[in-house]
């Protein structure tokens, strides 16, 4: 499906044979009229920041229907949302468009972030866009859990008031932190127009604002990272192709990919809605949406000081920091930087699983403080005592990767592995391993 390539050398585009489509011109305002012939590989991005957009774009064409059924009141919401199901025609299939859209988006997104870290695409000159991308994931998160309130049944309640619960735990402006959140100290009318304010408004106007400008900064510095030694001296990006059909048309199979998907799911698989809101009655167990999971997990472990603040607060700074602990290192542009770091990240994230489940089987009987256990401060006991034991076991790995010939950038490749294949564990934990009580059990363990 290759286009022709043009010579690299020549600084303009080719002369086109016939004036673009009223599509084609639309599609070059976002991209420049040639591209590399090296950035049309697939397994160069897998298209996941253009599924991320499809998503996006879904979410806003789904959610401008739902506004015309629902009301943002504790009285009527979940009527609304129970009456667009049963009631409306085609209303539940709009619905889970809705939800698997905004469920896909959360998934490629952080797999789009992935995609760039293992390929080197966070380290300069595309730092700048790296941080631009983590706020965008902090926007797509925030925006998949205001929408998680406003169907106000058992589910939307319970979970946020779990996911708000843990701001309290931030020292010194915990209670006020939390009830900002919830417009009180309780989840009641002033949360669900907040979140709704939120949802349909300002989150959206934020992410299309950062989203432009993302897209610009991938535009101005040439396009997507390519792999060193695709060009020469003189053309050092390679070969060019005319972008039209080169790129577009495989950007128009991702998107019909990810629309086909979207659909599949929203006709055989329904969004939840249970019962109506109770908040005189707690279902057991409550659970956190499943991206805020791995910090619930960590909450059963861990005293909710480090649980609930200090371990995400150091991931989100060390998330935005990753581009700057690469002293300024230079990226190859391959995956996992070479085969090396390949094997490195794979065992890498390997020890992390396996430690971190063990960690977890183990500690079940530890967490009931059997009377041999030394009477250690709880913060000491629960807290730094194993957040130095993970910092130590990630200081290893880099260690490790170090021995094994690994440069910079592998070795804060194997240990962001371990870290995240850690959190996998933790968040498929709390997902599926957890009930009653939030006692490890099976998932298709029958609740009592
Ligand atoms: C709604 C969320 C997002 C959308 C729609 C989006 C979209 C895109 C698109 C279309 C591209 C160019 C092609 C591609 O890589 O597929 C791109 C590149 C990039 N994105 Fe995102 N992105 C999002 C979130 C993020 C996040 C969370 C990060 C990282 C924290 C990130 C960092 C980057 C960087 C650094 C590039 C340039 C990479 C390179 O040159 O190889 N983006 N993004």
């Amino acid at each position: 499906m290759r286009g022709p390539e043009i010579d690299a050398n020549a600084s303009a585009a080719p002369t086109p044979a016939r004036r673009p489509s009223g599509f084609s011109s639309l599609v070059l305002h976002l991209h420049p009229r040639v591209v590399p012939a090296a950035a049309l590989r697939f397994s160069l991005t897998f298209g996941l920041g253009g599924a991320a957009l499809v998503l996006f774009l879904l979410l806003a064409a789904s959610g401008a229907l739902l506004l015309v059924a629902y009301e943002p009141s504790p009285e009527r919401a979940y009527g609304t949302v129970a009456a667009l199901v049963d009631e409306v025609r085609f209303g539940a299939f709009i619905r889970n468009i809705h939800h698997w859209s905004a469920n896909g988006l959360v998934l490629v997104t952080v797999l789009h972030l992935l995609r760039v870290f293992y390929r080197g695409g966070h380290l300069p000159p595309r730092r700048g866009n790296w941080i631009v991308g983590v706020l965008l994931l902090l926007l797509v998160v925030a925006s998949a859990f205001t929408g998680y309130l406003l169907p106000w049944d058992q589910l939307a309640f319970w979970a946020v008031t779990i996911s708000t619960g843990m701001l309290e735990y931030v020292p010194l402006a915990g209670g006020a932190l939390m009830r900002a959140a919830r417009g009180g100290a309780e989840i009641g009318s002033t949360t669900l127009a907040r979140f709704f304010v939120l949802h349909v408004a300002i989150l959206p106007i934020a992410l299309l604002m950062l989203l432009a400008f993302h897209f610009w900064l991938v535009r101005k510095v040439g396009g997507v990272i390519l792999p060193r030694g695709v060009g020469t001296d003189a053309a050092p990006r390679g070969p060019l192709v005319p972008t039209s059909p080169g790129l577009t048309q495989r950007e128009g199979v991702v998107a019909l990919a990810v629309v086909a998907a979207v659909l599949l799911f929203a006709a055989v698989a329904n969004a939840p809605l249970l019962a109506e809101a109770n908040p005189g009655m707690s279902p057991n167990p409550a659970k956190a949406p499943w991206y805020f999971m791995g910090v619930q997990e960590l909450l059963v472990h861990l005293h909710p000081l480090f649980a609930a603040f200090v371990i995400p607060l150091a991931a989100l700074v060390l998330l935005f920091a990753l581009p700057s602990l690469a002293g300024g290192a230079s990226p190859s542009g391959l995956w996992f930087e070479s085969p090396l770091g390949a094997r490195l990240a794979g065992w890498s994230a390997l020890a992390g699983a396996l430690l971190c489940g063990a960690a977890i089987v183990l500690n079940e009987p530890l967490r009931r403080a059997p009377p041999w256990i030394p009477a250690l401060p709880p913060e000491l006991r629960g807290g730094l005592l194993p957040a130095l034991a993970v910092a130590g076991a990630v200081a290893a790995v880099g260690f490790v990767a170090k021995r094994r010939g690994a440069n910079r950038i592998e070795s804060i490749q194997a240990m962001f592995s371990f870290v995240l294949a850690a959190f996998v564990v933790l968040t498929a934990t709390g997902v599926l391993f957890r009930g009653q009580g939030m006692a490890l059990s099976w998932p298709w363990t029958p609740p009592a």
